[in-house]
Parts: C-alpha cells; sequence; structure tokens
C-alpha cells in the first residue's frame, strides 16, 4: 500500500506550453529564444515524447513568421509518393488518380515554417529534392512545368542521428549540413529534476478537471518510487498515458501500485507453461505487443501511441515478433 502522499505542488515553468520544473529546461529554453526569431534552419534531436513537436511550434511562435503558416509532416509515416505529393504538391493528370490540382506544404506555408518530423526516414531521391527547395527557394509540382517561388523555414527532428544515416548511406550529407545549422537536443524526462513527479500531478489536476466520477487527490508511495524509478522510453508522452490509464482503471481518491501499467508496478503475466524465469526482456515485450495489438484491435497509429514508440520503431518491432 504505502503512504498516501498529497500533491507536492512542485513549482514548473510554462514555456509556449512545454512544462517542467527543471533547470536544463530552463536553459533549453533560453537557447530557443535566442535561435527563433533568426532563419537559421534548426535540428531537434531528442527521443520519443520528449516534446519535439512543442519546442517547433515555439520556435515559430517566437519567429517573425508567427503570422504565417506553421505545418509538421512525418516522414516516417508516408510513402514516398504520398510524401513527394504532400510536400510539393501536383498538378492535374501528374499520376492516376491526380484527379485535380493540389498544393503542397511548401506552397501552403509559404513565408511561414515547415516542420520535418522523422526527418531520417525521408527516402533518399526525396531528400535531393528537398536539398533543391532549401538552395533554391524554389520548386516545381509533380507534373508541373513552372517553378514557384517560396520562403520556407524548415525545422526538422530526428530520434536517430543524421550522422548515423550518412555513414550508411541513407542520408545525404548536403542535406544534413543544410538542416541541422543549429542542433537542440531535448533531455530525457528522467533528466529533467523532478518532472515526472510534478508533470503526474499536472495530468492528474487535468484529469481531475475533466472527470465527473473520479478526483484523485494522492498517490501512494510505493506507486511513486516505481515511476520515479522506471526508465521511461516513451518519456512525456508515455507518462501522460500511464496517468491517464491509472486513472481510468482505479478507484477512490489515490493512484495505487497496482493500478500503473505492468512495466512501471513490476506485475509480470505469466502465460502459459514456461518456467517462471525463463521470461526474457523478449517475452515480456512481446505480451506488451500482444496486448497493445489487442486493445488498439491492430490499428497501428494506436498502438505506437500506447506503446509510446514512433511508427517506425513499431513496425520494426511487429516484424521482429512476427505480429500482422
Ligand atoms: N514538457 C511537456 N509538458 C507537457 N506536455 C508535454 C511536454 N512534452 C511533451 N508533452 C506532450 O507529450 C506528447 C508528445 O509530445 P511531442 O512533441 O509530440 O513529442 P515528440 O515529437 O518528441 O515525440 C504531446 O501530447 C505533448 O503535448
Ligand atoms: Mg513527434
Amino acid at each position: 500500500m504505502g503512504q498516501k502522499l498529497a500533491n507536492p505542488e512542485i513549482e514548473m515553468v510554462n514555456f509556449h506550453g512545454i512544462l517542467t520544473s527543471s533547470k536544463k529546461m530552463e536553459h533549453f529554453f533560453e537557447l530557443i529564444k535566442r535561435a527563433a526569431p533568426t532563419d537559421a534552419s534548426i535540428l531537434i534531436r531528442g527521443d520519443t515524447g520528449t516534446g519535439k513537436e512543442l519546442v517547433a511550434r515555439a520556435i515559430h511562435e517566437l519567429s517573425h513568421r508567427n503570422q504565417k503558416p506553421f505545418r509538421a509532416i512525418n516522414c516516417a509515416t508516408l510513402s514516398a509518393e504520398l510524401l513527394v505529393s504532400e510536400l510539393f504538391g501536383h498538378v492535374k493528370g501528374a499520376f492516376t488518380g491526380a484527379i485535380s490540382n493540389r498544393e503542397g506544404l511548401f506552397k501552403i506555408v509559404d513565408g511561414g515554417t515547415l516542420f520535418l518530423d522523422e526527418l531520417a526516414e525521408m527516402p533518399i531521391d526525396i531528400q535531393a529534392r528537398l536539398l533543391r527547395v532549401l538552395q533554391e527557394q524554389m520548386f516545381v509540382p509533380m507534373g508541373g512545368s513552372n517553378p514557384i517561388k517560396v520562403n520556407v523555414r524548415i525545422l526538422s527532428a530526428t530520434l536517430r542521428s543524421l550522422r548515423d544515416g550518412v555513414d550508411k548511406g541513407t542520408f545525404r550529407a548536403d542535406l544534413m549540413y543544410r538542416v541541422r545549422v543549429l542542433p537542440l537536443f531535448l533531455p530525457k524526462l528522467t533528466e529533467r529534476g523532478r518532472d515526472i513527479e510534478a508533470l503526474t500531478w499536472h495530468f492528474l489536476e487535468q484529469l481531475n478537471a475533466k472527470s465527473r466520477s473520479r478526483k484523485v487527490s494522492y498517490i501512494s508511495s510505493d506507486a511513486l518510487d516505481a515511476m520515479m524509478s522506471y526508465s521511461w522510453p516513451g518519456n512525456i508522452r508515455e507518462l501522460q498515458n500511464v496517468v491517464e490509464y491509472a486513472f481510468i482503471l482505479g478507484q477512490g481518491d489515490c493512484i495505487e501500485l497496482h493500478d500503473l501499467t505492468p512495466e512501471i508496478s513490476g506485475e509480470r503475466i505469466v502465460t502459459g507453461v514456461q518456467p517462471e524465469s525463463a521470461q526474457t526482456a523478449w517475452d515480456i515485450e512481446h505480451e506488451q505487443l500482444l496486448e497493445a495489438y489487442r486493445k488498439s484491435r491492430g490499428k497501428r497509429e494506436d498502438m505506437a501511441h500506447l506503446l509510446g514508440m514512433s511508427r517506425t520503431t513499431l513496425w520494426r518491432k511487429l516484424k521482429e515478433h512476427q505480429i500482422t
């Protein structure tokens, strides 16, 4: 059970929706404030769920482009054809199915900011086209003949280092230099002072405000200990999901250890006839994947969200575990 602990009201800063109690993060905000008003291409590095998209939005809001559009596109989740058509647009008849003209994001955000998420996953032939737009601020829609002039600031994000991609031959060196004029590194949740505790309370207060049936005023000390010693591979996104899970599945005014997801509470789902000690990390991961698969009825986006991982990572893991 453990002791019931009330909200310690840890002081937090709110920087354009990015909440934190950590000095390291405040230093990060200082860098953003300095870089945002320039037109420099910024590469935001950080693990999944660390808030890369929030950072990109903050940079846009703090720039002189803030009256113009901001758009985000995930380079890992679209097929090459769709990605090209999203970015550059197409003219009617450019390919089967192109029944009308379509404006690309580069045109839509003209004067504003385009955020390229998971840039390391962009197919290499599209990288060449992207580089050309960045160099010339000009592009031709698919199937079109007239170049369109635009003024777009590029922000990008990646989990994997672009340098690794360059070494492996999956990422162009010239594009890497172009997009990471200023690399910014977002710390992991576990490196942010008291943020695990502070954000847990923040998310609980949000849920309290929305819920008619439940109000949580306490966390048991063993639940909090388990949360503080967990590694949070999915960072803030995972924390938010876990708090919501505990809020929905638990009862009463206190979050208890057994309300938390099994990875955190340390509960093991023992299946079949395996000897107890045989459950390896692989088995645990396998069960987590299957559980998420069932809960989301196989919907990839929901699964990735539940597991706090990117869709590419999920795709790779499903393949490794042969879950289809
Ligand atoms: N510091 C933070 N405070 C509050 N919410 C956050 C914070 N960082 C991330 N989030 C929330 O967590 C989720 C993941 O953030 P996101 O920017 O999409 O992460 P990433 O792009 O790095 O995977 C979003 O719902 C976002 O609003
Ligand atoms: Mg993201």
